[in-house]
């Protein structure tokens, strides 16, 4: 039995961490918090929180994150956010006696070329592709500070290269959404105004991988209770899909009988991703549940459920920006 601290907790894999951690029944407690009680980027507020939460686990997960539009917009807050964030908890971890530090990494770090599938010793054998790279490479700066820390002090710091998450509660704002929200909110809209045409980024050619948000938090709660080696584990589900494919399958979902044209002037991203996902499955037991056209659907159901609400949050924020 451990108290486990969660950073990022309210946000869409962090809140499905929380769940899965509670209702496990491994840990005597399991804290999380709001950027605005501790930002994360501040020293004190990262003293303050383990003085406030003392803590035999952590993970982390909060982040600045979001797909390639945003990551091209704010490549310098991607950069230093997640940077300053991950080094200011790590070394805090180390100091106030925590035993155990799981940080959520990204597929996003991986060089830009890598052979598919993705294995995790070919991590270090290249540069990132170059509008995800000051994301990729500030959250693998933190794999070099827990590999550091375990060789100097001997500190438990676990690294999961995570893949492209969705499901529901996913963040479906455009300036900031990744693929598969982005996409089903475009043909959405498009169906409900009459539209014939939907425009998408790149030229399709592109593959990705995706995992459900609920399989993802059931890895991290395992590796939790289960792993402790110094190796970084890839977690994914193993499958691979074009830009092409998915847009195909997003428009049947959605039922929108209109043309897809692709917007070749925008960047493709990465050229293919799909992680090699056998560590994961030898080390602590996981292997995804969820298929992705039942993800998907789930995903959509609750876009539509929730369609309302979002458009409302974003009038809101759209009214404090601009009054500020
Ligand atoms: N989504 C994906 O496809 C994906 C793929 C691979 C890896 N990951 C990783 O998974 C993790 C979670 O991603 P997500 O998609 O769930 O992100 P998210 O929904 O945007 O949530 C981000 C979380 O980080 C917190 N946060 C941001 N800035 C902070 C600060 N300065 N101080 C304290 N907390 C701060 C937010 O707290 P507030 O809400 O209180 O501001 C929120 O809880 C990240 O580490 C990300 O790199 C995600």
């Amino acid at each position: 039995m451990s108290k486990v601290l969660v950073t990022g907790g309210s946000g869409f894999l962090g809140s499905r961490v929380v769940e899965e951690l509670k209702s496990c029944g491994s840990f005597e407690a399991v804290h999380t918090f709001r950027s605005s009680e501790y930002d994360l980027r501040q020293l004190d507020a990262v003293k303050q929180l383990f003085q406030d939460k003392p803590a035999d686990t952590l993970v982390h997960l909060a982040a600045v994150v979001g797909g390639i539009g945003a990551n091209m917009q704010r490549p310098g807050e991607f950069f230093y956010d997640n940077l300053v964030m991950g080094v200011h908890l790590v070394e805090q971890a180390r100091l106030f006696g925590v035993k155990k530090c799981v940080v959520i990494g990204t597929i996003c770090s991986y060089p830009k070329f890598t052979p598919v599938p993705f294995k995790e010793d070919e991590i270090w054998n290249g540069y990132p592709e170059e509008t995800n790279a000051p994301y990729g490479l500030a959250k693998k700066m933190l794999m070099v500070q827990l590999d550091a820390y375990r060789r100097q002090y001997n500190f438990n710091g676990i690294r999961l290269l995570m893949v492209n998450l969705y499901g529901p509660g996913d963040n479906f704002d455009l300036n900031s959404s990744h693929v598969i929200p982005a996409m089903l909110r475009k043909f959405h809209e498009a169906k409900e105004a009459g539209q014939d045409v939907v425009t998408l980024w790149g030229d399709g050619s592109p593959s990705r991988e995706f995992l459900y948000v609920d399989d993802a938090a059931r890895a991290i709660r395992l590796a939790t209770q289960r792993y402790n080696k110094p190796a970084p584990v890839n977690v994914g589900s193993g499958m691979e899909i074009t830009m092409r494919q998915l847009a195909n399958q997003i428009k049947r979902v959605v039922a929108f009988e209109g043309e897809i044209v692709w917007d070749t002037s925008k960047p493709n991203g990465q050229p293919r991703r799909c992680l090699d996902v056998s560590r994961a499955r030898e080390e602590f037991g996981f292997s995804a549940n969820m298929t992705f056209p039942m993800g998907l659907q789930l995903t959509y159901d609750w876009f539509k459920q929730n369609y309302a609400a979002i458009e409302a949050r974003e009038k809101l924020t759209q009214g404090v920006a601009a009054r500020t």
